[in-house]
């Protein structure tokens, strides 16, 4: 494969939140640039707690879709304590709904209505693993006398462990994982459960995030680790593991929203994802282990066909803008006004 020209099968985004209404206009093109599917994260406000929220959201997803291209959305439900064995069932038979996200009630944006106490979730647990109904976590602790830092391993050791335990045939996927401990934990695993990471816990750590100022576009939850975890994730994502796959969660907030006396958490990454995993690929030598992650890990443990189409990226620098148009502000992509290293090769080119 040549190093400054690769063509790999059309990836999708296992991981991803595209907000609604008008934000999607800015949002979904970003997405269906370069990704065929995308599994949008079900964290509105209100959150999307039923099969019929989460259809009615994919409509108005597909309706910002540009002309011609063919973009996915596969839709989740958000677990909170009340929902119904029922809903699990009429999820798992619409066939756009293909997993159900736990969040802990409070741990990030919009996750109020999160699960308080997980005994309260057991019986749509139960459910779910015998229908093998995926759960998607985001593994960080609430409580806050735990060190930040520390909330992604201790939900491992807390949380995750015990709950494997009780239910040992659940599919699930760890989400934006940032430790070695979530790698670690992850290996153990049999193969139905797996992990997401996201290409700015590959790029960057708390470094870029806190030395020299606070750089609130680098804010993101779980928030960014020291150098040796970003490493253990680079080795996990470019080791041709198929546990590991591709979850951009490039969670868009408006410029004001970040920077602010109580900045959002979230990292724009849409607009040049793709072409900054192949940054960190090529980075290690291994573009040639970039399409497993990015394209066939995520499909194979989601039981989905691979996709048929490819996408070209080359060699070739640009920069993204200093901000886009969302809603009512604007939004700053990563990387903004900085050079990303390779490109989308369009059809037409
Ligand atoms: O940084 C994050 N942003 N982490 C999340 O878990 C949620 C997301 C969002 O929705 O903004
Ligand atoms: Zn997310």
């Amino acid at each position: 494969m040549s190093s400054d020209y690769i063509s790999l099968t059309q990836p999708d985004d296992w991981h991803l939140h595209l907000r609604d209404e008008e934000a999607l206009t800015t949002t979904v093109p970003h997405s269906a640039r370069a990704f065929a599917r995308a599994i949008v994260m079900p964290n509105l406000e209100p959150p999307v707690t039923t099969v019929a929220a989460a259809l009615a959201y994919r409509d108005r997803i597909l309706a910002a879709v540009p002309a011609g291209n063919n973009f996915q959305p596969l839709m989740t439900l958000y677990l909170t304590d009340s929902l119904k064995v029922e809903e699990i069932e009429r999820a798992k038979s619409a066939e756009p709904i293909i997993a159900v996200k736990y969040y802990p009630a409070g741990v990030t944006t919009n996750s109020e209505n999160g699960v308080s106490q997980i005994e309260n979730v057991y019986p749509v647990l139960q459910r779910m693993e015998e229908l093998e109904l995926p759960l998607l976590i985001h593994g960080e602790v609430t409580d806050t006398d735990v060190d930040i830092f520390d909330r992604e391993q201790q939900f491992i050791e807390t949380v995750l462990r015990p709950l494997l335990q009780r239910f040992p045939q659940l599919k699930l996927v760890l989400e934006h994982i940032t430790t070695s401990h979530a790698v670690d934990f992850v290996l153990q695993q049999a193969n139905r459960v797996a992990a997401t990471i996201t290409v700015h816990h590959l790029l960057y750590n708390r470094n870029h995030l806190l030395a020299g100022g606070v750089r609130p576009h680098f804010f993101c939850l779980p928030v960014l680790k020291r150098s040796s975890h970003q490493q253990a994730l680079i080795k996990a994502a470019t080791g041709g593991n198929p546990k590991f796959f591709l979850g951009t969660d490039s969670a868009p907030h408006s410029r004001h929203n970040k920077e602010n006396d109580c900045g959002c958490a979230g990292i724009y990454s849409a607009p040049s994802a793709i072409e900054l995993y192949a940054e960190v690929f090529e980075a290690q030598g291994a573009l040639e282990k970039l399409e497993g992650f990015a394209s066939f890990y995520g499909a194979d443990f989601y039981g989905l066909p691979r996709n048929q189409s490819q996408l070209k990226l080359s060699k070739s620098t640009w920069q993204p803008p200093k901000d886009f148009p969302f809603a009512e502000g604007v939004v700053v992509p990563i990387r903004a006004n900085e050079t990303v290293n390779w490109r989308i090769v369009e059809d037409a080119e």
